[in-house]
């Protein structure tokens, strides 16, 4: 085959993953070619990437060896029996779509063997995203681990054994960007009302989240040991506390995430 990505739906998360790919210095610019409909965008993917595009379906599936679906879920059932015709035996298909499972992949594509479906989530966009994967039983090792370098050139991965799980992971680092934009939000807003700046405040929240985060991420402590080292008794820390501790905010973010998972369920039994 003469492509080694092709990419069906080069949005947001598409062209990420092109960026990604050719930043990494994994995949030349020569071994990707991406779709989508609108033709002045794809010339600006060709500018800009070097890459090929087309606006044919059939031509990526020809041509390319492993195929991203990066398409929306509810485009999904239209492009499966258009893509179906040109599937083959070796082809590997990466499913992107959120709440699609790889039972509904695998009918609307003659039973093929060779499929992995991924939940990544929007950092992806600046290359520290994260993404659940899981490979249906029939894909090789070196698929499986041709599916985590595509996924590792937006972020990091994680495999999971049971498709089930991909609910969760919607509902947690899916969904959880949101959560800390809305967090974002509430402390910006925060800060004002303590009487900072509005730039100020917005500062101090982001290197504060992304400090919080990093010491986290380097630090063998679990994150209640790192809160309590910073809570002394009657102390700032300790103040703040008590309103969460009152305002119950653990249980909030656990019926956030619940609700979330549960929403993924539903969509997927939709589709
Ligand atoms: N964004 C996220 O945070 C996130 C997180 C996890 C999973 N996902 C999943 O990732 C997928 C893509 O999301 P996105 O945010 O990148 O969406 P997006 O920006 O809308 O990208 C999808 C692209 O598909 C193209 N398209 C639609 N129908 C097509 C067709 N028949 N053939 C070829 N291309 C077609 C559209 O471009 P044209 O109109 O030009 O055709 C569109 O730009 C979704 O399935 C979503 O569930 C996204």
């Amino acid at each position: 085959m003469q492509y080694k990505i092709g990419i069906i739906g080069a949005g947001n998360m598409g062209e990420a993953l092109i960026r990604g790919l050719l930043h990494s210095k994994r995949v030349r610019p020569n071994e990707i070619i991406a779709s989508r409909r609108n033709a002045k965008k794809l010339a600006g993917y060709r500018r800009q990437y070097r890459i090929h595009t087309t606006s044919s379906n059939s031509e990526i599936m020809e041509s390319a060896e492993n195929i991203i679906l990066a398409i929306k879920p509810q485009n999904i059932d239209l492009l499966l029996p258009e893509i179906k015709k040109s599937l083959k035996k070796n082809h590997l298909i990466l499913s992107i779509a959120a709440g699609i499972d790889t039972g509904k992949l695998k009918k609307g594509l003659k039973n093929h063997n060779a499929i992995v479906r991924v939940m990544p989530n929007l950092p992806a966009l600046v290359d520290l995203g994260i993404s659940g994967i899981y490979c249906t039983p029939k894909v090789s090792s070196r698929q499986r681990r041709l599916a985590h370098q595509i996924f590792e050139a937006v972020g990091k991965t994680v495999e999971v054994p049971n498709e089930k799980w991909l609910d969760a992971i919607t509902g947690l680092s899916g969904t959880g960007p949101a959560y800390l934009f809305a967090m974002i939000e509430a402390l910006i807003s925060a800060g004002k009302k303590v009487g900072l700046p509005e730039s100020l405040s917005k500062h101090l929240t982001l290197e504060t989240i992304l400090g919080a985060a990093q010491m986290a991420l380097q630090s063998d402590e679990a994150p209640e040991k790192l809160r309590a080292r910073v809570t002394s008794k009657k102390g700032t820390t300790w103040a703040a506390m008590k309103v969460f501790k009152k305002r119950k905010f653990w249980k909030l973010i656990e019926e956030a995430v619940g609700a979330a998972t549960k929403r993924a369920k539903e969509l997927r039994g939709k589709k």
